[in-house]
């Protein structure tokens, strides 16, 4: 049976089941059965055709005498902590968009994956074409990671990155821009699994255009342990575990990661792992611009 268009397109009518499943009071068939009941009114009337078509932006809806104001987009900026995965459901594990309590639209997902043990900036938001422009590696949008990678980087690691690593199955990536932190302590402590970025000078998470930051790598570890080092990672794309893999192809192991920024969205260093908050209207603005022109 060919399916009825519920409508919804920008600034155009909206069916009422569309609109009350949409804003989570329910399956069709539960809206449906709302409305034979009697719960839905439209502008203080009772209304029981859960197919008549609104102005989601005009008209006034209630269920079971509750306001419902409808919100077509939304976008959230989470601090993913550990132990969570980027997805919209899953059997065994709390999932990115159940961390974001106050949505109110059930059709959020996480713009691209971030590993369950990978913590820091996840996009959470409904708006599938911002998501596509965001992670197509055409458009170059930017994500920089903190990482701590265990083991002896090359000397010329940067310089590796920068012309693109093979990784260990053959696959090329594209030129990613490696650079130095001071040392482990340049991320705070902040409670379990909970580290926060300092702001510091040079580290904004842009690719430098001149790619001379290659310092010293290491100093030598005292103890026998295998050296562990802190450095910023900029790539271009999202293909599965990338940093980990691209770390792995000289050797190493990331054994601490972070999403620190995509694009010039940068994560709110006062959001500790676990929380969240909305984008502001000028970050929305910023991120759609970016994602038009692929200019970062
Ligand atoms: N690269 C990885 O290896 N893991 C992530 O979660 C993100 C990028």
């Amino acid at each position: 049976m060919k399916k009825k268009d519920a409508g919804g397109g920008k600034g155009g009518l909206l069916r009422l089941d569309k609109y009350l499943a949409d804003m989570g009071l329910g399956s069709r068939s539960q809206i449906r059965e709302g409305a034979r009941k009697g719960k839905i009114r439209v502008d203080g009337a009772v209304e029981t055709n859960p197919e008549r078509k609104i102005d989601p932006q005009a008209a006034e809806v209630t269920w079971d005498g509750q306001p419902v104001a409808y919100v077509s987009q939304e976008y959230y900026m989470l601090n993913k902590p550990q132990g969570v995965v980027s997805a919209t459901e899953d059997k065994l594990h709390r999932t990115a968009v159940d961390l974001i309590a106050d949505r109110r639209r059930k059709d959020l997902f996480p713009v691209g994956r971030l590993d369950i043990d990978t913590e820091g900036l996840l996009l959470i938001t409904n708006d599938g074409d911002l998501a596509h422009r965001l992670l197509s590696p055409k458009k170059h949008v930017d994500k920089t990671y903190y990482a701590e990678v265990e083991g002896r980087l090359p000397e010329d690691a940067a310089e590796r990155f920068r012309a693109g690593i093979i990784l260990k199955d053959g696959t090329e990536t594209m030129p990613a821009v490696l650079r130095m932190e001071d040392g482990l302590s340049s991320w705070d402590e902040g409670g379990p699994n909970g580290r926060r970025s300092r702001n510091k000078g040079g580290s904004d998470g842009m690719l430098p255009q001149d790619g001379k930051d290659s310092r010293s790598l290491f100093s030598q570890d005292e103890g026998g342990h295998e050296p562990r080092q802190a450095v910023l990672l900029t790539i271009r794309e999202g293909k599965f575990h990338q940093v980990k893999r691209m770390f792995e192809a000289l050797g190493c192991k990331v054994t601490y990661l972070k999403r620190i920024s995509m694009g010039n969205l940068r994560l709110d260093e006062t959001l500790r792992p676990g929380q969240y908050r909305p984008l502001t209207e000028q970050e929305i603005e910023m991120l759609k611009k970016q994602s038009r022109s692929g200019r970062l």
